[in-house]
């Protein structure tokens, strides 16, 4: 089989990788001539897929950036990014013009499946139409179903094949053919009774972190104000075996999924007069974190007499989470802007971000900065570094992930 992927992302090549590994053929697609080139030249740019990795399926995979090359996939699936605009609404712009590239290249018979997250209603409304206009017309000569990807960036307990997959087909023979080529990749497959179900579904597993996270985040807040170690209280709730799933606060949402994904069904439920009140509220909430954390670090730097001017801040972990460099969202460079603006003489150190350029900042080593800060502000965790023996040697540690927890130190403040 020959299986195209669109968009060669986080979630694409991966993807490709794991057809490949499956002994298919695989035509990866990329506008963005720069990945086409990495990925044709064995170079991953993916923490979750090695370069090693990826030069032992090369074989099975030809990177392009031509549409055309497409017409020869038996099946294609669509990763390409769904960002919101500038006014927090759905931005379908790369999908569309996707989609009207593939229409140009279509093939009776060939599957479509659209990854990218997205709000109910789009595979349907938004992407069929176009893929339409190729004269091919789903259920008769077209395939086309929705199947969202679940990767959590970094982990490895749980896998593309080991995870099971969600697919909901235009017709039963499109959750067919769907079911089909995933049960090359996965162990486990879940068919729903539409795409909408299925774009529904993505979109609730994001919401329910995101409303529970800001829960977490809210009580963390209130804790803070009454004296309780809010950390020593979700260990203590997480020993229950039943009815609590633990979900811990921390200095705000990042990545592309949870602080992205829900607004799209806030945008879609305004057209059915309906608000989204848990995912406002949450989304609230979580875009508080990093004030509310600035705050803390002012306070704590306060207490030391010092002031945040002039002050030198080391910032622990930029990218949103630990084991990854992805920056999309990520609170530490909210923390680090309002650190700035406040005249705080920062730096960072973080070995998967090199630099940040639009803070005019560059990954310094640990030392001799931790000894040399007022203040090392722990926002990401990434594994490597011994934080407990960092909090107990540095002039303020003010720990906003808990991995302190359990230290008992004058100069150490955690969240
Ligand atoms: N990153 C994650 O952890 C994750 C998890 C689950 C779902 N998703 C969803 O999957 C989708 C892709 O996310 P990602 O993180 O892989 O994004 P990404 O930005 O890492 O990758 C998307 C790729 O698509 C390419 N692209 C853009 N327009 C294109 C076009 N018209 N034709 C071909 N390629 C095009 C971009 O150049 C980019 O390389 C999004 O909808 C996202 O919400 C992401």
């Amino acid at each position: 089989m020959t299986v195209g992927i669109v968009g060669l992302g986080y979630v694409g090549l991966p993807l490709a990788v794991a057809f490949a590994r499956a002994g298919e053929r695989v035509i990866a697609l990329d506008v963005d001539g720069q990945k086409v080139a990495a990925v044709g030249a064995g170079e991953s740019y993916i923490e979750d897929v090695s370069s090693e990795e990826l030069r032992g399926v090369l074989g099975q995979i030809r990177a392009t950036s031509r549409y055309a090359d497409l017409a020869q996939a038996q099946s294609i699936i669509v990763c390409v990014p769904t960002p919101l605009t500038a006014n927090r609404e759905p931005d379908l712009g790369p999908l569309t013009s996707s989609a009207r590239a593939l229409a140009q290249v279509l093939q009776p018979g060939q599957l479509v499946v659209l990854e990218s997250t997205t709000y109910p209603g789009t595979t349907r409304e938004r992407l069929v139409p176009l893929l339409e206009e190729s004269g091919l017309r789903v259920g008769e000569s077209l395939n086309v179903a929705f199947s969202p990807e679940r990767v959590d960036p970094g982990r490895t307990d749980y896998t593309l094949q080991n995870t099971p997959k969600v697919i909901g087909g235009m017709t039963d023979e499109c959750a067919e053919r769907a079911r089909e080529l995933y049960s090359r990749v996965c162990d486990k497959l879940v068919l729903v009774g539409t795409p909408e179900a299925a774009e529904l579904t993505k979109l609730l597993e994001n919401i329910f972190r995101s409303v529970n996270i800001a829960l977490v985040n809210e009580l963390a807040m209130l804790a803070e104000r009454m004296g309780i170690d809010i950390w020593e209280v979700v260990d203590a709730a997480s020993t229950k075996p039943y009815g609590f799933m633990r979900f811990e606060p921390g200095p705000g949402m990042g990545g592309h999924c949870l602080p992205v994904d829900p607004f799209y069904l806030t945008w879609r439920a305004r057209e059915f007069h309906m608000s989204t009140e848990f995912i406002e509220l949450a989304g609230k909430i979580n875009q508080q974190m990093p004030v509310h954390c600035v705050e803390r670090i002012e306070r704590a730097l306060n207490d030391a007499l010092k002031p945040v001017r002039g002050s030198k801040i080391l910032i622990l972990g930029a990218s949103y989470k630990g084991g990854v460099g992805d920056i999309r969202e990520s609170p530490a460079l909210r923390i680090m802007e309002l650190l700035a603006e406040r005249g705080a003489v920062l730096s960072y150190h973080d070995e998967f971000v090199p630099a940040l350029p639009e803070l005019g900042l560059e990954h310094v080593p640990l030392e001799p900065a931790a000894s040399e800060a007022d203040a090392v502000v722990l926002v990401t965790a990434h594994p490597g570094i011994d934080y407990r023996a960092l909090a107990t040697q540095s002039a303020l540690f003010v720990d906003l992930r808990g991995v302190t927890r359990g230290v008992d130190v004058a100069n150490l403040v955690r969240l």
